[in-house]
């Protein structure tokens, strides 16, 4: 599922065909093995790199056609910097780069051994793996014809040559598990709405049951027996009727009370009777991002058999503007009582999680909740693409959380919460409006979702609606959604419960 690159292991030796990469550092070194690669080759390398101003510098290439003294196609030179200061998240990237550059290669090999002899260890030969095989994904679906330039539509096989080959082959089988749940959201989020309503998402969901994943699909009249007023009031206006998908792993111990994560699955937001403007609402396929990242988390969790128990909910509904949809100032009474009057219907995020936070309060009675979702424009306007915006009740659960978030570069930044802004959603006619006026508009969307967080459960909101999709290129993603908050929230996983 991660692309069209198949990526194994084997013992450090030299290559001698196809496409070669080796490393170097910013004394411009070569190892034993790589050195090998042509014969004089570290002269080659001196010459050449003077030649391009190559310095060895972390995550610069240097890349040398049918070389001379040597039956390879193609040698590159990675450059590591300084080894030692790498992050696990520079080996990432470095991968990412790495599949950057494989233009129209078949065969390919890593020599991954280090100047300085000292090992590249098991989880940065698996983090590299992991970043090669999020960037060399594609959504290419719809295309008949394959691109005129740049990487060939057939599959590439890559191996990574290193001297701990059998203990990074183990850690990469827990890294491709999380790349894949990563692919896995993606596609989702990339799928246009005609092919992906609420009922073809739920579908696309029974597939996780083959890898142990309990997977439970709530059709509408389950929903209307569970009195989810709030979530049905955004789908009215649809023809496609809606669907909750509850999806259980139990990798943990029986008495254990779950983690929960939660997305907003709006497969298409038009912004209702509220319409939105034509330009860019195209976006609005996108809408079910935080619904994919749970998704994809589910994947990645089940697949790599994480030792603790967790349950997704995705709440999957679109959001049209028919005759029988909700108007500006009706009032829906939300599954928990709560009356909530619907001053714009375009804030339907905030309702659809609304609901699915109670019926999974109620059903799971999670330790920790963790919801995600494309929520607001206004998180944009604060933070960019680069951060999303996380809004927590318990200072213990956003460390953690904002550490996930460093280690995998997948960066949260936290957003206040604030009874002053909780007032702003306070209704003249019901409990509470769905918007908050013009100020803080993030904040007072995570001032509605707290409203449905029972007994002070610790609890994170992440509004991803600039971080999800739309953001620019980068090492590890090439394509328009992203994937963000699978590799995120593992690693939340990893870290604090298992
Ligand atoms: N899905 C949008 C938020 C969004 C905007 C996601 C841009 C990704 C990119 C959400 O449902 C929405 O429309 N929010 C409104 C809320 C407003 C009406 C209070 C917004 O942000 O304008
Ligand atoms: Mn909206
Ligand atoms: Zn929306």
């Amino acid at each position: 599922m991660a692309g069209s690159v198949h990526i194994g292991f084997a013992k450090l030796a030299t290559p001698t065909k196809g496409t070669i990469f080796v490393l170097t550092d910013k004394t411009l070194a070569l190892s034993e093995t790589a050195s090998k690669v042509a014969a004089d080759f570290p002269a080659t390398l001196k010459k050449a790199a003077g030649t391009a101003k190559f310095e060895g510098g972390v995550l610069k290439l240097l890349d040398l056609l049918a070389p001379a003294g040597s039956s390879a196609d193609r040698i590159v030179v990675v450059g590591l910097g300084e080894p030692d200061k790498m992050q696990l998240h520079d080996w990432l990237r470095l991968g990412g780069k790495i599949g950057g550059a494989l233009a129209s290669a078949e065969q390919v090999t890593i020599v991954l051994d280090r100047a300085d002899a000292i090992p590249v260890e098991a989880d940065q030969a698996a983090a590299l793996a992991q970043g090669l095989a999020l960037r060399c994904y594609r959504f290419d679906k719809y295309k008949t014809k394959p691109p005129e330039n740049g990487t060939p539509a057939k599959s590439v096989k890559v191996t990574i040559s290193t001297a701990g080959n059998v203990a990074a082959a183990r850690a990469w089988k827990t890294e491709s598990a999380v790349a894949d749940g990563a692919a896995f959201a993606r596609d989702l989020v990339n799928e246009p709405a005609n092919a992906l309503g609420p009922v073809e998402f739920a579908d696309r969901l029974l597939a996780l049951k083959d890898l142990g994943v309990v997977v439970e699909v709530l059709d509408e009249k389950a929903l209307t027996r569970s009195k989810m007023g709030a979530l049905l009031g955004v789908s009215q206006g649809s023809v496609r009727p809606p669907r909750v998908v509850v999806m259980t792993w139990k990798g943990g111990k029986a008495k254990d009370k779950p983690v929960a994560f939660v997305g907003k699955g709006v497969v298409f937001d038009t912004g209702g009777i509220s319409i939105k403007p034509a330009a860019g609402m195209e976006d609005m396929k996108g809408d079910m991002g935080g619904a994919a990242a749970v998704a994809g988390l589910m994947h990645a969790v089940a697949a790599r058999k994480a030792k603790a128990n967790i349950v997704g909910i995705v709440g999957l509904v679109e959001n049209m503007p028919d005759g029988h949809a909700q108007r500006p100032g009706d009032i829906v009474t939300s599954m928990s009582g709560q009356t909530i009057e619907v001053l714009n219907t375009d804030a339907e995020g905030r309702l659809v999680l609304a609901d699915i936070l109670t019926y999974i309060q109620k059903k799971a009675k999670p330790t920790h909740i963790v919801d995600l979702a494309t929520l607001t424009g206004a998180i944009i306007v604060a933070l960019g693409h680069h951060h999303a915006g996380m809004f927590c009740n318990k200072d213990d659960m956003a460390t953690d959380l904002a550490a996930a978030g460093t280690h995998t570069g997948e960066k949260l930044w936290r957003m206040p919460l604030d009874p002053e802004y909780d007032k702003l959603i306070e209704s003249k006619n019901a409990d509470m409006k769905n918007i908050g006026g013009r100020w803080g508009g993030a904040i007072t969307a995570a001032q509605f979702i707290q409203r449905f967080v029972e007994n002070e459960t610790p609890w994170a909101h992440l509004d991803v609606a600039g971080t999800a999709m739309g953001s620019p290129a980068s090492d590890t993603n090439q394509s328009w959604a992203s994937g963000f908050g699978v590799r995120l929230l593992d690693q939340y996983i990893r870290a604090r419960f298992e």
